[in-house]
C-alpha cells in the first residue's frame, strides 16, 4: 500500500475539478472502467470525517421506523445528526419496501435520500441464489442506459417501488429550498437502491445540481456495462465503502456477470472503540487489493454491520425505536 499526503490528494482534486461532475477529493479515478490491481491509497482521517461520517449517520438512521423518523425522534441515530433535519417524505414497511426517507439537511444545505438495508443472512442466501435474473435497465428510471446494461432483477424492482416518490420529492425540495446539492446514501440492499437512485437523479435533475452517492456494504448491482455507466455518469461523486471481510460486496459473483463500479473505499481495520478506521481508496473497478481479494472463508457478517468508523453500525438493532 502506498501512502500519499493530503497535499497530493488536493493536487489530484485540483486536476479532477476541471471535470463537469462535482469531484469530492476522493476523485482519484485512476483506471476508471477497468478492473485493477493498482496499489490502494490511504485515505486521511480528516477526509473520513469530512466526507464519510455524515453519509454513514444517515444510512444508520434510516433503519429507524418511519413514524419516529417523521418526528426526528429516533434516539441516538437522530441526535448524532443534529436538529436541523427536515423530513420531507418517509415510508417503507421494512419488507417489500425497505424504509426510506427524503430530508433537507439545513446544516449542509443538502437534500438527502436514504434507503434501509435488510437482514444480511437472508440477503446473502437470496443473493447466492443461482436463479438471479439480470434484466434490462428500466429506461423510465434510467433514460441514458443502453440495451447492454443488465441489472439485478430484485434490486431494480425494489428501487422502482419508491423511485417516483423519491424523484418528485427531491425535485420539489430543490425548488423550495434553493439547494443545489443532493446526497444519496444506503447500506446493504439500501446501498443497491441508493446506487440506482443516484444514477436516476443524476440523469433526471438539472446537470448543475451536484449529486453525491455514498453507500456502504454494496452488493453487485449489474453487469460490466452497468459499472461503466456508473463510472461515466457519476465518476468521483460515487463512493462505495466496504468493511474488512464483509461478504456482501462479493455477491452476486463476477462469474454471473456482475461487476462493481470504480471508487471503492476499503476499510482494512477498525480500532477497539469502533471509532477509528484505516481506509484505502482502491483505484479502478474490482480492485484485487480490496474487497474483491477477500476470501469467503474469512467472511464476517459482523463486518457488514460495522462499526465502520465513528462507531457507526447499521442494522435494525442499532435503532431500537
Ligand atoms: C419502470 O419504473 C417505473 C417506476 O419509476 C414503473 O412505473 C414502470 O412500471 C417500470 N417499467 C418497467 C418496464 O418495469
Ligand atoms: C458503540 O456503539 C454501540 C452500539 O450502538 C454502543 O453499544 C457502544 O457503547 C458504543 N461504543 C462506544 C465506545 O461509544
Amino acid at each position: 500500500m502506498r501512502v500519499y499526503t493530503t497535499s497530493f490528494l488536493l493536487f489530484i482534486l485540483r486536476l479532477a475539478s476541471a471535470a463537469p461532475t462535482p469531484a469530492p477529493f476522493f476523485g482519484i479515478n485512476l483506471a476508471v472502467g477497468q478492473s485493477s490491481d493498482s496499489a490502494p491509497v490511504l485515505v486521511p482521517q480528516t477526509d473520513i470525517t469530512s466526507q464519510l461520517v455524515r453519509p454513514a449517520l444517515f444510512a444508520r438512521a434510516v433503519y429507524c421506523s418511519s413514524p419516529v423518523i417523521k418526528r426526528w425522534a429516533c434516539g441516538e441515530p437522530c441526535k448524532a445528526l443534529g436538529n436541523n433535519i427536515q423530513i420531507l417524505a418517509a415510508g417503507g414497511d421494512d419488507k417489500r419496501v425497505p424504509n426510506f426517507f427524503v430530508a433537507y439537511d439545513k446544516e449542509q444545505d443538502t437534500v438527502v435520500v436514504a434507503h434501509q438495508g435488510t437482514e444480511p443472512k437472508n440477503f446473502l442466501s437470496d443473493l447466492n441464489d443461482l436463479n438471479i435474473d439480470q434484466v434490462r435497465a428500466n429506461t423510465t428510471v434510467l433514460p441514458n442506459a443502453g440495451a447492454d446494461v443488465r441489472m439485478h432483477d430484485g434490486f431494480l424492482e425494489t428501487q422502482e417501488r419508491t423511485s417516483d416518490l423519491v424523484l418528485s420529492t427531491v425535485q420539489s425540495a430543490l425548488k423550495s429550498t434553493g439547494s443545489k446539492k443532493v446526497l444519496v446514501v444506503g447500506h446493504s440492499l439500501g446501498a443497491a437502491i441508493a446506487s440506482i437512485d443516484g444514477m436516476m437523479l443524476k440523469m433526471k435533475l438539472d446537470p448543475r445540481i451536484a449529486v453525491t452517492t455514498t453507500v456502504f456494504g454494496l452488493p453487485r448491482v449489474g453487469n460490466k456495462a452497468w459499472a461503466d455507466l456508473v463510472d461515466r455518469t457519476l465518476g468521483a461523486s460515487f463512493t462505495h465503502v466496504t468493511n474488512q471481510d464483509d461478504p456482501v460486496p462479493r455477491v452476486p459473483p463476477q462469474f454471473l456477470n456482475f461487476q462493481h463500479p470504480s471508487n471503492e473505499i476499503h476499510i482494512t481495520s477498525v480500532d477497539h472503540s469502533g471509532k477509528t478506521a484505516t481506509a484505502e481508496l482502491c483505484p479502478g473497478q474490482e480492485n484485487r487489493e480490496c474487497a474483491r481479494g477477500n476470501s469467503f472463508l474469512a467472511s464476517s457478517i459482523t463486518n457488514h454491520r460495522g462499526p465502520y468508523f465513528a462507531n457507526i453500525s447499521m442494522a435494525n438493532k442499532f435503532c431500537p425505536l
